[in-house]
């Protein structure tokens, strides 16, 4: 009895808020007969989409709760100062960081810009104000670079002799994908040339039995998720910046996002790679082969370099196959032990089908629920401290949704969860993801941003987040969100402006907490030129070197984006 009744006070949740919406009836039908001997369903809206057969159609035959909107979320941002977004260029949270100008690098002049267009033709030599205003300016408008040329080679060839020229008259070059980077990677710190791949976007071949894709690394992530939709199968990585974040800058960065719990990292996903190094030689490593033992496997060298060893131009990925049952449920916790407890039971009793698992705190809820339009608050009854998304994706209706249920009337029972909704429909799905995914978007709304991107062990995590509000009072808003389920916080303090003062509170104090952890500075966004500086909090000085010697070798003239990933007293002393 007393399991039915917290079932009844879930679901009741469930069909009251989500009244208005259009429902899924392969949902419904396949939970109804539940062994719990408890409906989902309600009439009303059963009949309502019996009317509406070509949604029905829709969901039955794909029953994918698209992530975000439907489009990346950057098409809803606009590239400029407008709508509310304030525009803070610091290079750097501190400025006394920057490190000089490298004198050795030389500053171009009319006859590179001719060579450049001998190879490129006139469209793929950008100089043109607007366009590498854009270019030098990063997505959270706090590093601003000053770059007078932006390259766009459509091929491996454009590329190698671009690199090979600058290589041969020293000139410092950086490349970007989609700058959507949010640790200053993408974008020039001076004057360095851009080499923008966005023009090499073709999918050149796609298997479906293996399910393995080879494209050019300039796709864009929502472009290639919808090729695969075509083919029955998805990317294995999911993010926020999908509409614009290319294959090959998700590489650069090891990308981690929303599906990593179930995939794993790009190190596991992708196969092979093509790279052009700084001298111009192009590496072929673009295998596609799931088992290849045969010396040193170079790729992973550059699946997280950030451009710093070579321009990654194609990149051969194995792709999972899409399931046809998809889940997704928004829940409420009411502390922070209670997320991990749910974690571990998700685990555990979700197995298989566990497909993400993602939280926001209470005030990441306020921040989306202030700036972003069109979104409430699915649980309004009242607030709640924590909130937990948690999917599901498995290939049997009836098998997943049984699971899940037994799973939620479980968490409710031992109080783990204090409130919580299903998604009836693709669109309720879509904004429940949008919530999750929106917190950066509202944060930049907001105001400035001081962002932290941290691997800690999930038991920690949260009292670092105390800890901050702490030490800052009222002088921030400490926001937490993340990836739970693989360990990575999102810690961002939310100001009204950039403020050393606020800054020398935050810094080395978060950098030498999570170092005392043993966790890491950078889960997932990368080092940039945010972090070059701090990189020892989680590498030691032997490693350090070794990184260095590598890029030496690699890129002896440090022509590759430099003053990103390692400090530059490190390069010096190689
Ligand atoms: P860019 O920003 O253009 O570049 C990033 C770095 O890669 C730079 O150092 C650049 O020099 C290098 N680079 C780019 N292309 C190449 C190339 N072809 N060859 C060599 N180097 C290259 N990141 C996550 O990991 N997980 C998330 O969940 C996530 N969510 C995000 C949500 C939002 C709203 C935003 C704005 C960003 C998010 N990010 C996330 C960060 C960012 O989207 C990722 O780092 C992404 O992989 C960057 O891809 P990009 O094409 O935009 O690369
Ligand atoms: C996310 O998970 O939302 C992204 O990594 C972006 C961010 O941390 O702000
Ligand atoms: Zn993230």
């Amino acid at each position: 009895m007393k399991y039915l009744t917290a079932a009844s006070r879930l679901l009741r949740h469930s069909s009251r808020n989500l009244s208005d919406h259009r429902s899924n009836l392969q949902f419904f039908c396949s939970i109804r007969p539940s062994s719990s001997g408890l409906s989902y369903t309600s009439l009303r809206s059963y009949e309502h989409l019996i009317q509406d057969d070509c949604f029905h159609r829709k969901i039955t035959l794909k029953n994918i709760c698209f992530r975000g909107s439907g489009v990346g979320i950057l098409h809803c941002l606009p590239k400029f100062q407008s709508d509310g977004i304030r525009t803070h260029h610091r290079n750097l949270a501190s400025t006394a960081l920057i490190p000089e100008r490298n004198k050795s690098f030389a500053t171009i002049n009319s006859d590179d810009i001719s060579y450049f267009k001998k190879v490129l033709g006139g469209r793929g030599v950008v100089q043109d104000e607007e366009k590498l205003d854009d270019a030098n300016t990063d997505w959270m408008r706090k590093y601003k670079g000053s770059s007078k040329l932006m390259l766009q080679p459509r091929k491996t060839q454009e590329v190698s002799q671009i690199l090979d020229y600058c290589n041969s008259r020293c000139l410092a070059v950086v490349p970007q994908g989609g700058n959507t980077g949010l640790v200053g990677g993408s974008i020039p710190v001076y004057d360095e040339v851009i080499i923008n791949i966005g023009s090499m976007n073709n999918v050149l071949s796609f298997d479906k039995v293996s399910g393995i894709l080879v494209c050019e690394a300039g796709c864009i992530l929502e472009n290639l998720m919808s090729f695969l939709d075509n083919e029955g199968y998805i990317m294995p990585l999911d993010l926020g910046a999908k509409g614009s974040c290319q294959i090959g800058g998700n590489v650069s960065t090891n990308a981690g996002g929303l599906r990593l719990l179930r995939y794993g990292s790009l190190h596991g996903s992708v196969l092979g790679l093509e790279v052009v190094l700084a001298n111009g030689t192009v590496l072929d490593m673009l295998g596609t082969l799931r088992k290849d033992n045969t010396g040193y496997d170079l790729k992973h060298l550059f699946i997280g370099s950030e451009g710093s060893l070579g321009i990654v131009t194609k990149v051969s990925i194995l792709t999972p196959p899409m399931l046809s049952s998809v889940n997704l449920a928004f829940l409420a916790c009411e502390d922070y032990l209670s997320c991990q407890k749910i974690l571990v039971e998700a685990k555990t009793k979700l197995g298989e089908i566990l497909s993400a698992f993602e939280f926001l705190d209470i005030n990441a809820m306020d921040l989306v629920l202030k700036h972003l339009d069109g979104l409430r608050d699915p649980l309004p009854s009242s607030k709640h401290n924590f909130y937990v998304l948690i999917e599901t994706t498995g290939s049997m209706e009836s098998h997943d949704k049984e699971k899940l249920e037994a799973f939620l009337v479980q968490a409710i029972e031992s109080g783990l969860l204090t409130d919580g909704v299903v998604a009836q429909d693709i669109n309720q799905a879509s904004s429940f993801w949008r919530i999750r995914e929106g917190v950066p978007e509202a944060l930049l709304k907001e105001g400035a941003t001081y962002k932290y991107d941290l691997s800690l062990p999930p038991e920690k995590m949260y009292n670092l987040v105390e800890e901050m509000r702490q030490r800052l009072g009222t002088a921030a808003n400490v926001v937490a969100y993340g990836h739970l389920g693989d360990g990575n916080l999102h810690l961002n303090i939310s100001t009204q402006q950039y403020d050393d003062n606020i800054l020398a509170k935050i810094e080395p104090f978060v950098y030498e907490w999570t170092s005392k952890q043993r966790g890491s500075i950078s889960a997932e966004h990368g080092i940039g030129l945010m972090k070059a500086s701090k990189l020892h909090y989680s590498n030691s000085a032997e490693t350090v070197q070794v990184m260095a010697a590598i890029k030496k070798v690699l890129d002896p003239n440090g022509i590759l984006n430099p003053y990103k990933v390692l400090p530059t007293p490190a390069l010096s002393q190689t």
